[in-house]
């Protein structure tokens, strides 16, 4: 079975083709990334603009990279939220039409799913119930899940998500956009000792982040002096990534399962993979990262996601279906 992927929810147009008993065939991104850096931020109208110029000719190329012809398609998924509705809409557009015009099944994917599936693209894939780690810069989620389409929320964050508190707090240190990977640069040449940011929420029980606070802390800082700019990153990221395996590995005790699937954007960070890896280490469990190319928003993981539901013969009308904010819980499969 081969199923196309197409991701356009943010700044990103990706098209990927999945096989069912060969994995990945082809996957292509292109990254808006220039396009939004002068402005600091991803400006709506503009990646929609993009994404309308870049997606039929990835289809084409993606499409040519796999050697399959329309015919060999089996089916088409596509991210239906939550996102930006302007990108959303011309994914969910273009996905219908060809599914029209090829006359097969079309299926939304929930963009959430589609990071927490993206580990599954690798050779050594995790068995099932695990919990899963959903970090990027939309969203940061705790998910018990039982199985691929049943999803418990079990903790998330009350203000930022962590990518957009690194974001925030590297536009704040005066790094380009997005502040993620910069900020993660400069950490490497701080000094750890210098400041200590504090670990939000972990002094109570419980699975829910809050990281806008950590900002306020990275501002004061700075104020205070201006030349250590790369201690206050360095403060930062330990910060981040302490909260995130203190708050994990609640998250295995309470679920008592030993597995933990770390994914989206910010699942690239060296730091944080490391943390994680450690805590999962001293609780004998196994933690699984997406390949750091699927660690950002791509086609691939949103093909895999897509083959799981027409596995469990999912499919929808042509009726064109983007919903900016939708819940992971109300997956279902
Ligand atoms: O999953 P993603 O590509 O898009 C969303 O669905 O939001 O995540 C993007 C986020 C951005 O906030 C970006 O700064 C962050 O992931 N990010 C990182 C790193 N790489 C990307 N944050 C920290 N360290 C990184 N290496
Ligand atoms: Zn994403």
């Amino acid at each position: 079975m081969n199923i196309i992927g197409i991701e356009t929810s943010c700044d990103e147009t990706g098209v990927a083709i999945y096989n069912s008993e060969e994995g990945l065939l082809s996957h292509t991104v292109y990254s808006q990334i220039s396009l939004h850096a002068e402005y600091g931020g991803v400006v709506p109208e503009l990646a929609s603009r993009d994404h309308i110029r870049k997606l039929v000719p990835l289809i084409k190329q993606t499409l040519k990279q796999s050697t399959l012809k329309p015919i060999d398609i089996f089916g088409i998924a596509y991210t239906a939220g939550p996102g930006l509705v302007g990108p959303l809409l011309i994914g969910a557009s273009v996905a219908k039409s060809l599914a029209w015009a090829w006359n097969i099944p079309s299926i939304g994917i929930h963009h959430m799913e589609g990071h927490l599936l993206a580990p599954l693209l690798d050779d050594h894939t995790p068995e099932f119930p695990l919990v899963a780690l959903l970090i990027s810069g939309g969203h940061t989620l705790l998910v018990q899940v039982e199985r691929i389409g049943s999803y418990s929320i079990i903790g998330e964050s009350l203000d930022d998500a962590v990518g957009e508190a690194f974001d925030k707090t590297a536009m704040l240190l005066g790094l380009g956009y997005p502040g993620g990977p910069e900020l993660e640069r400069l950490a490497e040449q701080g000094n750890p000792s210098t400041y200590r940011f504090p670990r939000p929420m972990t002094d109570r029980p419980g699975m829910d982040f809050s990281f806008s606070g950590l900002k306020t802390f990275a501002r004061n800082a700075l104020n205070a002096d201006l030349t250590q700019k790369a201690d206050i990153a360095r403060a930062f990221q330990d910060a981040v990534a302490d909260t995130l395996a203190i708050k994990c590995r609640r998250a295995l005790l309470a679920t008592n399962y030993k597995r933990l699937i770390v994914a989206g954007g910010v699942s690239a960070n060296k730091t944080i993979r490391n943390k994680l890896q450690e805590m999962a280490e001293k609780e004998h469990a196994s933690v699984f990262f997406p390949r750091f190319e699927f660690c950002a928003d791509n086609g691939a993981m949103i093909a895999l996601a897509g083959y799981h539901r027409f596995l469990a013969r999912q499919d929808e009308t042509l009726e064109i279906k983007a919903a900016p904010r939708w819940q992971l819980s109300s997956v279902s499969n």
